[in-house]
């Protein structure tokens, strides 16, 4: 469910009429709805509850400062992969203790950050990065509280290129190493273990794969906690996946995949935490452009928008589909036209959606893609030179501008002439 819908005609977010919003920034633009993202953290909340536990939204997914403190007001924990991601969740006032640390490659330098700023847990993935922490704490003469990543070799049944707990994917460390693993992690003097941690992939639209790996994990901790170790969190990832289209999808709910969780790990007495990042933030966004032509072509009719691949890169990325909508309701029964959705980057991988059936539109009309909330901005480049989209949070019927659209410049100083020039 969102709080995108058409009152009087028009395709509104909350109170805002989605035209109003052009008129004021131009297009293309996100907006996010804050509504729709607190809605999608309580349902976890919820979920989770009686359990001790902590959602932390991966901020990967939508890093917007304003969003993360929205967020964050509500009690919820942060997921960053990068220290840049780590200043944002600090930034949105999120303490250190509710943030988690996760990623296969962090750096000393990141580990340096989070450590002195605070910090949850590591989730570490591999035994050089498990040594580099221990010396990096050392140095700094305290104790990394870590979990170590398990990969449980489970088929998330996913798109192949967001699969990540099969034993050939570059994630965590075997399972069925893990207790010489977590023995080396417990002689290491700067490490503390508290816990596991696994994730097998995003957008999962089945509980099967994530009832597989969890049930391991519960292996995995009775013997671990037989072996001498304490075990007190377990970190469950995030990949609860989204519908991308109104029709015919209907992925798990975060009300199953709660009762999921307590059925497989809610025995064990730990705290459970949880990493969603597009189950909070897709449904909870919109990518908003404009039509500049429609192009006859031969046999084919294209859409050509002030959007392009550069801004939402999942349709050329993953051919993922986004339902893309008219702003303007279309009547009902109006005649329908196949059109290509493209946009003007110069490359044929620009296209959003081919023979995709929309209501007859022209020039200067808006269109709304739909579930763009995660994964758009955050892999928005400025390829073409085509400055980066503004992002919008909507609140009821206020909105405001939470990321400007740069002027070119911005774009251009960032560029600097050596001397020999
Ligand atoms: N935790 C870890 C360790 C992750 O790697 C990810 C996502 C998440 C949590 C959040 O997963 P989510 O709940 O959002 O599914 N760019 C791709 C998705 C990449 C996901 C990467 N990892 C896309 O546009 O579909």
């Amino acid at each position: 469910m969102d709080h995108f819908l058409y009152k009087n005609g028009t395709l509104h977010a909350e109170d805002v009429a989605i035209p109003d919003i052009a008129a004021s920034v131009g297009t293309p633009f996100y907006v996010y709805s804050t509504a729709t993202l607190t809605r999608h953290y309580r349902l976890f909340t919820e979920a989770l509850s009686p359990l001790p536990h902590l959602v932390c939204f991966a901020i990967k997914s939508l890093s917007n400062v304003a969003v993360l403190k929205t967020l964050g007001n509500l009690g919820a924990g942060m997921d960053v992969v990068s220290g840049g991601e780590y200043l944002r969740a600090k930034a949105a006032g999120v303490p250190g203790d509710r943030i988690v640390f996760s990623g296969v490659g962090k750096t000393r330098a990141e580990m340096q950050l989070a450590l002195t700023g605070g910090i949850r847990q590591f989730n570490v993935e591999s035994e050089p990065e498990m040594r580099a922490l221990s010396e990096v704490a050392t140095s700094l003469g305290v104790t990394a509280p870590v979990t170590v990543r398990v990969n449980p070799d489970v088929d998330a049944r996913t798109h192949e290129k967001i699969a990540t707990g099969k034993k050939e994917n570059k994630f965590g460390i075997p399972i069925a190493r893990a207790s010489e693993v977590y023995a080396e992690a417990a002689r290491l003097p700067g490490l503390r273990v508290v816990g596991i941690d696994v994730h097998i992939g995003s957008q999962l639209t089945e509980l099967e794969p994530f009832e597989q790996a969890y049930l391991k994990v519960a292996d995995l901790t009775r013997r671990l906690r037989s072996e001498g170790h304490t075990i007190t969190r377990l970190d469950l990832g995030g990949g609860l996946g989204i519908p991308y289209t109104r029709s015919n999808e209907a992925p798990p709910l975060p009300t199953d995949y709660g009762a999921l969780i307590k059925r497989t790990v809610g025995d064990l007495g730990c705290e459970i935490e949880i990493e969603p990042g597009r189950l909070i933030s897709g449904n909870a966004g919109l990518l908003v452009a404009s039509v500049i032509y429609v192009k006859n072509g031969e046999g084919r009719d294209f859409l050509i928008l002030d959007a392009a691949m550069n801004d939402l890169v999942r349709p050329s990325m993953y051919g993922a589909h986004h339902d893309i909508v008219p702003v303007a309701e279309p009547a009902v029964a109006s005649p329908t036209q196949e059109f290509d959705v493209v946009g003007p980057v110069c490359e044929t991988g620009d296209t959003f959606a081919r023979g995709r059936d929309l209501p007859l539109v022209a020039e200067g009309d808006l269109l709304a893609f739909r579930s763009a909330g995660a994964y758009g901005a955050v892999m928005a480049s400025e390829y073409n030179t085509r400055p980066l989209i503004p992002e919008v949070l909507v609140h009821g019927d206020h909105f405001a501008v939470i990321r400007a659209r740069p002027t070119f410049d911005e774009i251009l100083n960032r560029d600097t002439i050596p001397p020999w020039l």
